[in-house]
């Protein structure tokens, strides 16, 4: 994946060097080219050090126009994306001026632009940047945030720059998923993360899940074109892209919350870990410890994975199984209790599963199954997503999709 990295004269370029690290841990080679601006952020130095290419900024640099011309390192890229993007690249961007070599290779590519916003949020929520952004987004630029939060400014809004993980991640399912948009016009809702069951005004009851694989498969199936609603339990995540994200707390919510979304879902992904018990009466004053010893009655959650696959006409439903033994037997013998199109398993416990970057999985179906050796998360999530796109046509078939035989 080759990847021209534009880095424009906003705070957030600090940011750059750990966004080219990302970029290459998912083995991008990548190409920075600075604005005269950026230089005033961070150093050519340690841009160079990270990136382990030279520096491109000059449009009129004889020596490295002749090792590769502007118009060769357009050609060059998967994709362009620039990060941070100030309001004023996003402004030459619309007006196609090209006084740089940014913005000339923006005019020269044929290859997917996407952007990172970064500035203060009165100039994020300005009409004319509000403006260029919907021009942009009609012309195919994939706006990636900003984020919301405390700014370096020291006000607090719209305008942060999303973290370097979450622009590369995002980055490389654009870049990944030019030729094949495998759910264009489909909608899929995923669960993700954990749920909290509260004991009392104070406590819950809860467990390790990162919510990291949920997320990466609602990127995932963003970039491969799905309408996509993401349930999430309180996670320690940037909302993904271009993705609706539901937030809750209690297993009961995210059942609500399921159901409300469900409707016309052409996928459903269970990926949360929901709490199968709960307190059976929250107190509604903070416990004190008076005893030696205390109970905790506990009552069944509603089955979320379970009640959509039961619906008539309902998605195609799709299971997460993770154990600490058995894997294999335990989750298929989910698949078959539960009545799921397709079940995913992986192993947990203090080595692998929760709260990390990568993952590794076995997926079964009613007549099949799939191994995927330990892979970052990411790349896990895009792979299991076209094997359940895949599937998703094979079983559904009416509109089955002609390139994504040659995917599996
Ligand atoms: N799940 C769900 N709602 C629940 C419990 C689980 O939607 N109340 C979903 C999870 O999101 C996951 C799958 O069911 O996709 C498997 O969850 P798991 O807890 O491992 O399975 P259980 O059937 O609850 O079996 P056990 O806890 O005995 O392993």
């Amino acid at each position: 994946m080759n990847i021209v990295l534009g880095i424009t004269g906003g705070i957030a370029a600090y940011k750059a060097p750990d966004l080219v690290r990302r970029l290459r841990e998912r083995d991008a080679d990548v190409q920075i080219v600075m604005t005269a601006s950026a230089e005033e952020f961070v150093t050519e130095t340690a841009l160079q050090a990270v990136s382990g290419r030279p520096i491109r900024s000059n449009l009129w640099d004889k020596e490295a126009e002749r090792a590769m011309s502007h118009i060769e390192l357009a050609r060059w890229a998967d994709l362009v994306l620039i990060a941070p993007a100030t309001a004023e690249v996003m402004a030459r961007l619309v007006s196609g001026a090209a006084p740089d070599l940014l913005s000339t290779i923006c005019l020269a590519t044929e290859a997917p632009i996407a952007i990172a916003p970064a500035m203060n949020h009165v100039m994020w929520n300005n009409q004319a940047t509000q403006a260029n952004r919907a021009t942009l987004e009609e012309r195919g630029i994939r706006i990636l945030g900003p984020g919301v939060g405390s700014q370096a400014c020291g006000e607090t809004g719209a305008g942060r720059m999303l973290e370097p993980d979450a622009i590369a991640a995002a980055a490389f399912d654009i870049a990944g998923s030019q030729d094949e948009r495998l759910l264009d016009g489909k909608k899929v809702v995923i669960t993700a993360g954990p749920t909290r069951e509260p004991i009392d005004p104070v406590r819950y009851i809860t467990n390790r899940s990162s919510g990291k694989m949920g997320y990466a498969m609602a990127r995932a199936a963003a970039a491969q074109g799905a309408e996509v609603v993401l349930v999430s339990g309180p996670v320690n995540l940037e909302e993904p892209a271009g993705v609706e994200v539901t937030h809750v707390g209690t297993a009961h919510e995210m059942y609500e919350a399921t159901h409300t979304a469900i409707e016309n879902a052409d996928i459903f992904i269970a990926a949360a870990a929901v709490a199968d018990y709960r307190p059976a009466d929250i107190k509604e004053q903070k416990i004190k410890k008076t005893e030696e010893s205390m109970r905790i009655d506990l009552v069944r959650c509603p089955d979320i994975l379970a009640s959509v696959a039961a619906l008539e006409a309902g998605p195609y439903t799709v299971g997460f199984a993770a154990e600490t033994e058995k894997v294999d037997d335990y989750a298929k013998g989910k698949l078959r209790k539960k009545k799921l199109d397709m079940i995913i398993a992986n192993r947990v416990g203090d080595d692998c599963g929760f709260d990390r970057d990568d993952n590794t999985v076995s997926v079964f179906w009613s007549d099949g199954e799939e191994r995927f050796p330990q892979a970052q998360k990411a790349l896990l999530a895009r792979d299991l997503i076209a094997l359940v796109a895949h599937r998703y046509y094979a079983v559904r078939g009416a509109d089955s999709k002609d390139n994504v035989i040659a995917i599996h």
